[in-house]
């Protein structure tokens, strides 16, 4: 332009340049860039982020100091779970290797298929990618900013799959400023541990894993109908199926966490609008499978709650102030709907209406159940006690608050502290009402083994033993 612009009477030339500066310095100060990142609408494929949601200061209020927090965490970026890898990406992956006869390379949105290969094989199913490692140990690191008067906690608590024993080994390398500080204690996953393990809901007979895929395949066949009608126009021979298009979306996910990146994200394949919809139908999923559709979700969540409120409020036991367990995607938005969180009924609406506030044929963008930040990769739960001095407008004492990574989450019947924090008192009262609400797992499980238990009593139960010392690198557990 400035060449064009030079054979231009000298005026003029100023005019435009002038045109040309306003244009660009009116574009930088109106509010209506927009941006959009499928990794933040992933659900249970989401790498690891921090929504802020809502976006109130994880900082300790004022005047408040944490003394102790406990921690549940989902176990980091795997290379895919079995499921997924069988239902949708397998075929998906086989479809792509039968088809050697389509001109990939001709058709825009998919000409990365020519060149492609698959970024999973069978033999690293359910494994714990790079960064998953990574991100896991990052996340040691920062509670170790987040709570630096706090002791190094001298154990961390996993339920036993590899997947979920590497994560806390990970996190304990982040943390740990030596070898073999802290140990990590291994619980079995039984099907018979009643509510005492970290994956209570194996042994809850009246949980299906699979509660929520009919509902959510409502909204999968409506949101995969134009995609998958244009993908078929672009590409006929490939017959592209509502199985397919939701595969390739999960790669976007899963093909991030193994190479950093991955050519199903590109906005040109898929808009911004169909990153909400599939979205959308993994929420509904996940809302009947360990949400507020499911009726067992707060019976199975409440014991997690209730033996680490208990833990908090006991000023007696100073051992340890730093609590951290690992487990599967399922406990923690099950102990979400024990605590209350994320209900969509929340400030309107009854029990009775839940079901409604996720409609199958359209999306509500307005929920506040969204898989995304209720279950990425290493979502996490924090439960803190602060000592409060000086907090004015609030007596001194003990506080309680909630994040979920690393966002403050208020509890609805318990806000009386400072921030979103509840008093020692409200807080009490607030952990007997849910126990009122959710208490019996055994029943509510129609659990059909007589040796099951309705509380998890790991924290205290000195049978479980010391578990293993980890050091920066690789030897306890191979
Ligand atoms: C791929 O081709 C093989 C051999 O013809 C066949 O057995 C398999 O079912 C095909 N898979 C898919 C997903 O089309
Ligand atoms: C019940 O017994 C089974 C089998 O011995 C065991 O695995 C399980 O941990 C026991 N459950 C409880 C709550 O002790
Ligand atoms: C496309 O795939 C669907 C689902 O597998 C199948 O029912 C249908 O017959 C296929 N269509 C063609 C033209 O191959
Ligand atoms: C969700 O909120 C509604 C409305 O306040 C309430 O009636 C219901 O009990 C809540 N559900 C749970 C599980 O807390
Ligand atoms: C929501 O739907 C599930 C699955 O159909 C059902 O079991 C549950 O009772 C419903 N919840 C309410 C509160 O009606
Ligand atoms: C809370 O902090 C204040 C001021 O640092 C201190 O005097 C008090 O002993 C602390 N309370 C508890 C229960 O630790
Ligand atoms: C709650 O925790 C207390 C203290 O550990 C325990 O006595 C009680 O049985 C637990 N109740 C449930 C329902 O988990
Ligand atoms: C676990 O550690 C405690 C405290 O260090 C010790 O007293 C206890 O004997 C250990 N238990 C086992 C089974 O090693």
């Amino acid at each position: 332009m400035a060449s064009t612009i030079r054979q231009l009477p000298q005026w003029l030339q100023a005019a435009l340049l002038l045109a040309a500066s306003a244009q660009t310095a009116s574009a930088a100060s109106l509010y209506s860039t927009y941006t959009f990142n499928p990794l933040e609408h992933l659900g249970g494929v989401a790498p690891y982020f921090e929504p802020q949601d809502p976006p109130s200061s994880p900082a300790a209020p004022q005047g408040c100091t944490a003394e102790r927090s406990a921690y549940l965490v989902r176990h980091a970026a795997i290379y895919a779970n079995d499921f997924d890898y069988e239902e949708y990406i397998e075929p998906f992956i086989q479809k792509v290797q039968n088809h050697t006869g389509i001109a990939w390379t001709h058709i825009p949105s998919l000409n990365f298929l020519s060149s492609w290969t698959a970024p999973i094989s069978d033999a690293e199913i359910e494994m714990l990618t790079r960064v998953g490692k990574v991100e896991a140990a990052q996340l040691g690191a920062d509670l170790s900013f987040r709570y630096p008067g706090m002791k190094l906690p001298s154990k961390v608590w996993t339920s036993s799959a590899e997947r979920t024993y590497k994560s806390a080994q990970s996190l304990v390398r982040g943390l740990e400023t030596d070898d073999n500080e802290i140990n990590v204690v291994s619980i079995f996953e039984s099907s018979e541990s009643g509510a005492d393990s970290l994956t209570p809901y194996k042994a809850c007979p009246a949980y299906s894993s699979s509660a929520g895929s009919d509902q959510s395949k409502v909204y999968m066949e409506i949101f995969t109908k134009p995609i998958k009608a244009r993908l078929n126009a672009a590409a006929p021979k490939f017959n592209f199926t509502t199985n397919d298009v939701f595969g390739m979306m999960e790669l976007c996910g899963y093909e991030s966490v193994i190479r950093g990146s991955s050519p199903f994200c590109d906005l040109d394949l898929f808009t911004p609008d169909d990153w909400l919809a599939w979205e959308y139908a993994s929420d509904i999923q996940y809302h009947y499978n360990v949400g507020y559709g499911n009726q067992v979700s707060g019976a199975v969540g409440l014991p997690w709650f209730n033996a680490t409120a208990n833990l908090l409020l006991n000023n007696e036991d100073k051992d340890q102030d730093l609590f951290v367990s690992f487990t599967h995607r399922e406990l923690p938005p099950m102990v979400f709907v024990a605590m209350g969180l994320f209900n969509n009924s929340a400030f309107g609406g009854s029990e009775a209406t839940i079901n409604d506030t996720m409609p199958l044929d359209r999306i509500n963008y307005r929920r506040a159940w969204k898989s995304s930040h209720v279950l990425p990769f290493l979502s996490n739960l924090a439960i803190e006690r602060f000592n409060c001095t000086g907090s004015y407008g609030y007596e001194d004492g003990e506080y309680y608050r909630v994040l979920v990574n690393s966002s403050p989450q208020p509890l609805p019947a318990c806000a009386d502290g400072p921030g979103t924090s509840c008093s020692r008192s409200g807080f009490e009262s607030y952990l007997q009402e849910r126990v009122d609400m959710f208490q019996g797992f055994s029943a509510t499980c129609g659990v059909d083994y007589d040796n099951s238990t309705d509380s998890l009593s790991i924290y205290t139960d000195s049978s479980i033993g010391n578990g293993t010392a980890v050091g920066k690198r690789y030897a306890a557990f191979q």
